[in-house]
This record gives structure tokens, C-alpha cells and sequence, in this order.
């Protein structure tokens, strides 16, 4: 069901979760000192107890109840990019509490840049808010996604289409060297050039493997010596981000990289994504016999806000393939990256990873 701001304020201080819009998708709210409330929302998405959430705030000020220690560079970067689509991952501050962390010692915190997000915020607190898809589904970018995945069930805050749609950096400021745990819309060169400073980009943010431990998303050497050490709470210490254990963004079609003109050559139903500024249809959306064909022709904003209502789309119209034109090496642009790790987390479906996601 469709609420007003006001009647969201009120479900989400009576420990309610809510879906709230923010400028990348819909988050499933609940407010930080609630725990129960927290709790509610791992068991409306099905989400692991080991996958932290991030922490939303509507003005600096919040940061103090948040996080101890805060680094003097998190000043340059909220001055520069909040409200924005930057996570910042910080030493906790004790009053956390342990289910909205997963036990860690880090509190991963952003300010979203949606006025509905920060109006409700402002009234309410610190909010959590996972991604507010169903286990399985890709991020919500619509109020709609989250009352399909729902079933109108959870209460939906609708402001509207996501304006970037796909989820926000997340950057490591809890060691150094700072480094990008989740690619974004905001990008390795522009945050170096805030802070004066290296920042790591590990190549590969595959999906990491649970079962047989041949691949991590770090190539750091001591990393990778570290990565048998689980503390208390069974996190592996070396999955910075612990979302990148699990299936993500996987539409139920099978999506894969397909080059050129090869889409015609499949037998079953096909859609088609082609992004090359160079591509010759004329129109944004072309028909042939198996399928469809969306273009975006370069715009590379207008392709991450249609990537996961392309995906839904796909499994509503029953699409068994999905071919996405690859991106040309090396890729430099930030949206590009986002892009392509969202991209491949859902190719990776087939792999042996559990089924639930964040
Ligand atoms: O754009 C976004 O970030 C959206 C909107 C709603 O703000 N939120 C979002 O939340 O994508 P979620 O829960 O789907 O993804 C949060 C990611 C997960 O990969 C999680 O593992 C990581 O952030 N994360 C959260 N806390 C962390 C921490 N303390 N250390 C490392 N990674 C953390
Ligand atoms: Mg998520």
C-alpha cells in the first residue's frame, strides 16, 4: 500500500518498516535504535543476519551517535558528495546496535539525496535501509518493484523513479588505503581527487565463491593470508563487504555478454540491451522475431536507470535470455563499472553461491 509522508513517519516509529524512496532504490526503512524494527526487515526481504545494513542520516550531526573516530577526510567527502550516492564504511560507535552491523566493528552510513528521504529522516532519525527487493529480485527502482515484490504488503513511500538507479559507492574509511567495496555512480578518480589520496579499486568485485575458496574479490596478498580468520559473530573478516557473498540482481532469465549482431541466431525468447553510442537503430526499442532490442545509444545514466526494471521487465514477459552488448576495455567511466559489476552478479547466477540475497 501507497502511504503519505506523514503516515510513514508514524508506521516507522511505531517499528514498522517502510519503503522509502532514495535517488538510487528503494530502501526498507527502519529506525536504527529499534532493533526488533531491524530485525523485521531481514525477515521481509529473507536477508541474511551476517549481510550489514547502511545507515541513513539527514544531517551530519547524526554522524556523532553513529560512528566513533570519524576520520577528518569523511568532512571533505560529505562537503563534496552528500547528499549523495556515497556510502561511507567507519568505526562504530558502541550505542549500534549489533543487528543492524552484523557484528561488526564498522557502521557503513550514507545521506541520500531524495527530498521525501531526507523530509522523513529529519523527523525520525538514523534510519536502516536495506535494499526493499524480495530475495531473489533486483534493487527496487520504482514504488511499484517494492509492492510486486511484496505484494503490496509493506507500506511503499512513493517519490517516484529512482534518478539513478543503481546502489551507491560503498567506500572503506575504516583503514587504509581507502577502498571501494561496492562501485558506484561515484567514482574512483573523483573521490582520489577529493582526498588527496590513494584509494584502491580492487579489478575484480566478482561474486565470491563460498563453497570452494579459489577466488576473492581482493587481490591483496595479506588479505588472502587473512582469510580463514572468522571472529565471534562469524564473519569472515575478509569479505569487507559481506554482500558480495550472496546471488545478486539476478533477473530469472539468463543473462549473458553477446557482441554484435549474434542475438539472432538464438531460438528462444530474447531481449536484447545494446549501449554503444555507435549502435544503428534509430529507435530506442527495435522488434525482431524472438524479441526485443533496447538501445540507449551512449547514455550510459539512462541505461543504470533501467537496468533492473529492464531485468524485472524481462521475467514479466517471460524472456528466457538476456544479451548485453560488453563494454569496451579498458572502462574508465564510473557508471560503466557499476554497470558492468551489476551485470556480471547476475550472470554469475549459475554459480554455486546460496540463494538469498541482499
Ligand atoms: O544505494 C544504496 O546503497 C541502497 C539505498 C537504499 O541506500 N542501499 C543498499 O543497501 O544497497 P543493501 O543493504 O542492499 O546493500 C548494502 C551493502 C551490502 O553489500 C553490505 O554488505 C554493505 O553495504 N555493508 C553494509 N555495512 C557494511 C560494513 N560495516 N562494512 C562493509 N560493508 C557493509
Ligand atoms: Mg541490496
Amino acid at each position: 500500500m501507497i502511504v503519505t509522508l506523514s503516515q510513514a513517519v508514524e508506521q516507522i516509529l511505531s517499528g514498522e518498516p517502510v519503503a522509502i524512496p532514495t535517488e538510487t532504490v528503494y530502501g526498507l526503512a527502519a529506525p536504527l535504535f529499534h532493533p526488533d524494527a531491524i530485525q523485521k526487515t531481514f525477515r521481509i526481504k529473507g536477508r541474511p543476519a551476517d549481510n550489514p545494513l547502511i545507515v541513513h542520516i539527514s544531517d551530519l550531526q547524526m554522524l556523532e551517535h553513529i560512528a566513533d573516530n570519524i576520520p577528518d577526510e569523511v568532512a571533505q567527502l560529505a562537503r563534496n558528495f552528500w547528499p549523495g550516492a556515497l556510502t561511507l564504511v567507519l568505526p562504530k560507535n558502541s550505542k549500534v546496535p549489533d543487528h543492524a552491523t552484523a557484528g561488526l566493528d564498522t557502521v557503513a552510513v550514507r545521506m541520500p539525496a531524495h527530498p521525501l528521504a531526507l523530509q522523513l529522516i529529519s523527523v525520525t532519525g538514523p534510519l536502516t535501509a536495506p535494499s526493499a527487493n524480495r530475495s531473489g529480485k533486483p534493487s527496487p527502482t520504482s514504488a511499484q518493484h517494492v509492492l510486486d515484490d511484496f505484494k503490496g504488503l509493506v507500506p511503499v513511500l512513493d517519490g517516484g523513479i529512482c534518478s539513478i538507479g543503481l546502489e551507491s559507492t560503498v567506500l572503506d574509511l575504516s583503514q587504509k588505503p581507502f577502498t571501494i567495496l561496492r562501485p558506484g555512480m561515484i567514482g574512483v578518480a573523483e573521490l582520489r581527487q577529493v582526498l588527496k589520496c590513494d584509494v584502491t579499486m580492487p579489478h575484480n568485485h566478482k561474486v565470491v565463491r563460498l563453497a570452494n575458496e579459489t577466488e576473492t574479490d581482493f587481490e591483496n596478498k595479506d588479505e588472502k593470508d587473512e582469510k580463514h580468520k572468522i571472529d565471534k559473530h562469524g564473519i569472515d573478516k575478509l569479505r569487507k563487504s559481506p554482500g558480495t557473498r550472496y546471488k545478486h540482481y539476478a533477473p530469472l532469465a539468463r543473462v549473458l555478454w553477446a557482441s554484435s549482431e549474434s542475438y539472432r541466431t538464438h531460438h528462444s525468447r530474447v531481449m536484447v540491451i545494446r549501449h554503444l553510442a555507435q549502435t544503428n537503430f534509430g529507435t530506442e526499442i527495435h522488434t525482431y522475431d524472438q524479441g526485443h532490442v533496447y538501445s540507449f545509444h551512449g547514455d550510459y545514466e539512462q541505461f543504470a536507470t533501467q537496468l533492473y526494471e529492464l531485468f524485472r521487465r524481462a521475467d514479466r514477459e517471460g524472456y528466457q535470455t538476456i544479451l548485453i552488448e560488453p563494454f569496451p576495455e579498458p572502462i574508465t567511466n564510473p557508471v560503466c563499472l557499476a554497470l558492468k559489476n551489476r551485470i556480471e552478479h547476475a550472470i554469475s547466477q549459475d554459480s554455486n553461491l546460496p540463494e538469498t540475497l541482499s
